[in-house]
């Protein structure tokens, strides 16, 4: 289990100094809010790519998603971009669907430029969507010049938002970000070497060198994260406010259960690929968050491999981790409804916070997402969609597992929101694939539905005490 925690290591803090997190009496009744800490935070998520449309509007510049998807509408899934140009996201609309949910807080991106009353704001300064003139000038993540830029813009925004958000992710999902998109070329910019290329992926790769960008994508990215953090430390209006990032590690169970697992150091492997910090950079990442955020969806099998293919090199594979759908005996992980995009097994949610408590030495962890996406093809109707049976199941599951992971296995996780509060654009799976406690009409005006789960994290939520910050009638 090493792959996608490898920058944690990097930049955790020093642990918090608690004798863990303290627990309500178990009370007899069904999983709530009243079983949780006192204080815990509760919310939802999206990201404003994802949500915002209005593409043309106002002075907002292209970035690579909008390009990506108008040029090659093929690897976005048919959708190029101009669905969503009428303005997705309606504030006061949905600003009523976190309240009637009864949730804390809300995760939002920072090119959304709204900031909502009396709901604890999460926000992200990076969520993909690089600036496409930056991509033009100088290969946007490919180069280093993106930290002085990156930096800048941070610090525009501690300075615009810092008084009023106290919660801050410099990066969302590094890992996704190197992979996807300079790896197997799955996810704009697209760039992958043809042998690398991901089965799923339309059309070719857009440039790219499999096995050795992902690697400057993310050294590039981490200084960056530094950088920003180091700026977000020295803003004085952002006194008070905590800052991290948000990674997305996946559990994996061995193929093999004879099978150790490996032990190999990814610099040892990589070589000279691997970009080299200097001493100052390092200096900058050491203790460079204050919590770590966790993306956690789904797990796999894993099957340790002897040595990488040298002819067809790939950033996935230097870990010597082989990825697998099936263990030996061809039984899958979990449970997979038909329509489900991944396989659901929550014991890895439970398996993966205790990891990260013990190999990073008990840092503050926030659940930054944890969802259900289904892919309905035809049969998708608002009657088909709200009645998301699976996504209750898979919500109820979840809750449980972090449960087990705070009260039993003293995980201190502070907080937890569901992706996603709407149905959204999902990147190259387009508008086909569903994430939202909201079903949204895409043929009826973006309407809104209360989808089953909705319900059941409204009702999980009206249990048990608000934190004693956010009064409901506050709201
Ligand atoms: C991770 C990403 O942060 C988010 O943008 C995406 O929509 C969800 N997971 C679901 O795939």
């Amino acid at each position: 289990m090493s792959i996608g925690l490898l920058l944690l290591l990097i930049i955790v803090g020093s642990p918090v100094n608690a004798d863990g997190p303290v627990c309500p009496p178990t009370p007899s009744n069904k999983l709530s809010r009243a079983h949780f800490p006192e204080g815990f935070l509760f919310g939802t998520a999206t990201a404003a790519y994802q949500v915002e449309g209005a593409v043309n509007e106002t002075c907002r510049g292209p970035s690579v998603w909008d390009i990506y998807c108008k040029k090659y509408p093929e690897k976005c899934n048919g959708d190029n971009g101009t669905q969503a140009v009428e303005f997705f996201y309606r504030y006061k609309e949905d600003v009523q669907l976190m309240k009637n949910l009864n949730t804390d807080a809300f995760r939002l991106s920072i090119s959304w430029t709204r900031i909502f009353p009396r709901i604890i704001p999460f926000v992200t300064v990076f969520h993909w969507d690089t600036p496409q003139s930056l991509e033009n000038e100088y290969g946007g993540f490919l180069s280093a010049n993106i930290v002085k830029d990156f930096r800048e813009y941070a610090e525009y925004v501690f300075q615009e938002y810092g008084g009023k958000v106290k919660h801050w992710i410099t990066f969302n999902e590094p890992w996704v970000f190197a992979h996807a998109g300079y790896d197997v070329g799955k996810k704009a910019p697209g760039r992958c070497s043809p042998y690398a290329k991901e089965r799923t992926v339309k059309g070719e790769c857009l440039g790219g060198r499999s096995g050795y960008e992902a690697y400057l994508v993310s050294h590039n990215l981490l200084n960056a994260h530094a950088e920003a953090v180091e700026a977000f430390r020295q803003c004085e209006k952002c006194k008070g406010g905590k800052i991290g990032i948000a990674h997305s590690p996946a559990w994996f169970e061995p193929h093999d259960f004879k099978d150790a697992q490996n032990g190999a150091t990814v610099d040892h492997i990589v070589g000279h690929r691997l970009p080299k910090f200097t001493t100052e950079q390092k200096a900058k990442l050491r203790n460079s968050a204050d919590f770590v955020g966790i993306n956690y969806y789904t797990s796999t099998f894993s099957n340790h491999m002897e040595k990488p293919n040298h002819a067809e090199l790939r950033f996935k594979q230097d870990s010597l981790v082989e990825w697998k759908d099936k263990n030996i005996n061809e039984v899958s992980i979990g449970s997979k409804p038909a329509t489900a995009e991944l396989a659901v097994y929550s014991r890895g949610f439970r398996k993966v916070l205790k990891y990260v408590k013990d190999k990073y030495a008990n840092p503050e962890i926030i659940i930054m997402e944890n969802g259900y996406g289904e892919k309905l093809g035809d049969n998708d109707t608002v009657a088909v969609g709200t009645a998301d049976y699976n996504r209750e199941t898979y919500l109820k599951r979840h809750l449980l597992s972090m449960y087990e992971a705070i009260c039993e296995d003293k995980v201190n996780v502070t907080g937890y929101f569901v992706w996603s509060l709407l149905d959204n654009f999902e990147w190259q799976e387009g508008f086909k694939t569903r994430f939202g406690l909201y079903y949204i009409d895409f043929k009826n005006n973006l309407t809104r539905h209360e989808k089953v789960s909705g319900k059941y994290y409204r009702e999980f939520l009206s249990q048990g005490v608000r934190p004693s910050a956010i009064k409901k009638d506050e709201l």
